[in-house]
C-alpha cells in the first residue's frame, strides 16, 4: 500500500491514544460513580476529570487534523449504502467524543465542583451552580457514554468484517505501516 492509502502517523496516533483513554475513562467512570463517598472516590473523580479534559483537547486536535488532512477513501467495491452508513457512524463517533467530555465539564460546573487540571490549572466553570441542572447533566453524560459504547461495538465489528471477510485494506490503513515506520526511523 502506498502512504496516500494510509492515515497519517498523527491521525493513527490520535486514533489509538484517544481509544485507549476513552476505554480507561469509561471503566473508571462506571466504577467510581457506584463507590460510597470516600477519599478514594474523590481522588478517582479528580483523575477522571483530568484525563477527560485531556481527551477533550486531543479530540479537538484530532478534528482539526481531520479537517485539514484528507483521509484515505473507502474501497471502490464497497456498496453505496455501506459507505453512507460508515460516514454517519464516523460523524457520530466524532460528535460523541466531543459531547461526552463537554457534558462532563458542564456537569461538574453545575454541581459546583470546579475542575483543576492535574491539580494545577483551574478550568473556568461553564455554568453557574444548579443542582437540578447538574443532576440532569449527569444523566446526559451517562446516556451519551452508553450510546458511544454501542457505536464503538458496531465500529469494531465493521473494521473486523472489512479485514477478515471483505479482505480489504480498511483496517490496515489505521495500523502502523512498515514503510511509514521505516521512513520515520530514517528521519529521526
Ligand atoms: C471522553 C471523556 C470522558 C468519558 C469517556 C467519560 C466517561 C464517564 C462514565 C462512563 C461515567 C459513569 C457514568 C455513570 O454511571 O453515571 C462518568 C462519570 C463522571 N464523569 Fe466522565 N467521562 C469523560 C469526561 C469527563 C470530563 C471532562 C469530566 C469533567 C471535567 C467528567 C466528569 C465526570 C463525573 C464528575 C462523573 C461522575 C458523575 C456522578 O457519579 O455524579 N467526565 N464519566
Amino acid at each position: 500500500m502506498s502512504d496516500s492509502m494510509h492515515y497519517t502517523s498523527t491521525a493513527k496516533t490520535l486514533h489509538w491514544l484517544i481509544s485507549l483513554m476513552i476505554f480507561c475513562l469509561q471503566t473508571l467512570g462506571f466504577y467510581m460513580s457506584d463507590l460510597p463517598l470516600s477519599p478514594d472516590k474523590l481522588k478517582f473523580y479528580s483523575w477522571h476529570k483530568w484525563a477527560g479534559v485531556t481527551v477533550f483537547l486531543l479530540v479537538i486536535a484530532r478534528m482539526g487534523w481531520r479537517i485539514t488532512h484528507t483521509p484515505p477513501g473507502m474501497p471502490e467495491q464497497m456498496p453505496k449504502l455501506q459507505k453512507v452508513a460508515a460516514t454517519i457512524f464516523h460523524f457520530a463517533l466524532y460528535a460523541l467524543m466531543f459531547l461526552i467530555p463537554l457534558s462532563g465539564w458542564l456537569m461538574s460546573s453545575a454541581k459546583g465542583f470546579q475542575t483543576v487540571w492535574f491539580g494545577v490549572f483551574p478550568i473556568p466553570d461553564l455554568l453557574p451552580k444548579d443542582k437540578v441542572v447538574g443532576d440532569a447533566l449527569k444523566e446526559v453524560h451517562e446516556a451519551l457514554n452508553k450510546l458511544l459504547i454501542g457505536v464503538i461495538v458496531v465500529h469494531v465489528i465493521a473494521a473486523l468484517k472489512h479485514h477478515f471477510i471483505d479482505k480489504d485494506n480498511v483496517l490496515k490503513q489505521m495500523l502502523p505501516s512498515r514503510r511509514q515506520v521505516a521512513s520515520e526511523e530514517i528521519n529521526h
